[in-house]
């Protein structure tokens, strides 16, 4: 990963990333703290990604891990409450090098950058093998779950701050393989992405979606396993995207960091392809 002295400056910013174990979400946590923000990772997982955690204390930013799956509403509560206790832990030591004044600015804790990555991709199966309890599954975590803590999380999301959804262009595609259930969540999170981007524009917190195309992750390979190999999957993909290759998970996570820095501050309610032209 290369920062070129252009690069969005995150410095102090809070960020929590869903399912940021691995795959794009990891990428979109590294890089973040690349730009200098303290990151909360969360995983649904046994074990924690002590891997990301290390990487990103590396870079010397501050990382907490917090256990949750994104289909369990209880789960997300208890997450946003590690959240609020983490975000007060950084507002202490930032208060401890800043002025009274400045310090009392910042009564609640706050975070500023809420990262919607978590999602399951069900098998792509014709209309007469879905199963219900693979749509349910599916809408729990992709479409209901970042309802939920969108709506926890909001009253400690700092004026000014950023929302990114990660849709997919599956929710564009016709898919002659069937995909009703995993493009259908994501439909719906693009269309949550322009309901709170207009709601939250208030308080100038802006709220988009970046939507992957075959991306190299643990995702695609095991989605697609039943039409091939990994190798075959990149070849079929790579002839499918008229950029010519499978995108890597740094080339979705260098569209959510600018989405999150000042520079992005006048764009809001967009779903931003990031697919080297897959879906366009
Ligand atoms: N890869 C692609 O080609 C592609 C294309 C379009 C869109 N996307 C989207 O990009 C995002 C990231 O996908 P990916 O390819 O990186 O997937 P991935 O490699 O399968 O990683 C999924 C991540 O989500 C976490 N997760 C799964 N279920 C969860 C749950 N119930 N609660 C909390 N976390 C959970 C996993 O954590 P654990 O390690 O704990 O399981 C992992 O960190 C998703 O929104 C996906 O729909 C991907």
């Amino acid at each position: 990963m290369t920062t070129s002295p252009n690069a969005p400056d995150l410095t102090g910013k809070l960020a929590l990333v869903t399912g940021s174990s691995r795959g794009i979400g990891k990428a979109i946590a590294i890089l973040l703290a690349g730009r200098g923000a303290d990151i909360v990772l969360n995983y649904s997982s046994d074990s924690p990604p002590t891997d990301v955690q290390e990487a990103i204390e590396k870079l010397g930013r501050a990382c907490t891990t917090v256990k949750a799956d994104m289909g369990k509403p209880d789960q997300i509560i208890q997450m946003v409450e590690e959240v609020k206790k983490f975000a007060a832990e950084m507002a202490g030591v930032a208060s401890k090098h800043s002025t009274g004044s400045e310090a009392q600015a910042r009564p609640e804790p706050r975070i500023d950058i809420l990262v919607n990555n978590a999602a399951i991709a069900p098998p792509s199966s014709p209309i007469t093998k879905l199963r219900v309890a693979d749509y349910d599954r599916a809408m729990d975590i992709n479409a209901r779950g970042p309802l939920i803590l969108v709506q926890a999380l909001y009253p400690y999301i700092n004026d000014g701050g950023r929302i990114i959804n990660i849709g997919s262009v599956s929710s564009r595609l016709q898919n002659p393989r069937g995909d009703s259930i995993y493009g259908g969540s994501k439909a719906l999170l693009d269309f949550f992405t322009r309901a709170w981007a207009a709601e939250f524009a208030s308080r100038n917190i802006t709220v988009n979606a970046v939507l992957p195309g075959a991306t190299s992750t643990d995702m695609l390979y095991e989605a697609n396993a039943q039409h091939g190999t990994k190798e075959e999957l990149n070849a079929m993909f790579a002839k499918q995207t008229p950029m010519g290759r499978v995108g890597d998970p740094d080339d979705v996570a260098q569209v959510v960091a600018w989405l999150s820095s000042e520079s992005a501050r006048w764009v809001t309610g967009q779903h931003i392809m990031a697919s080297g032209g897959l879906g366009v």
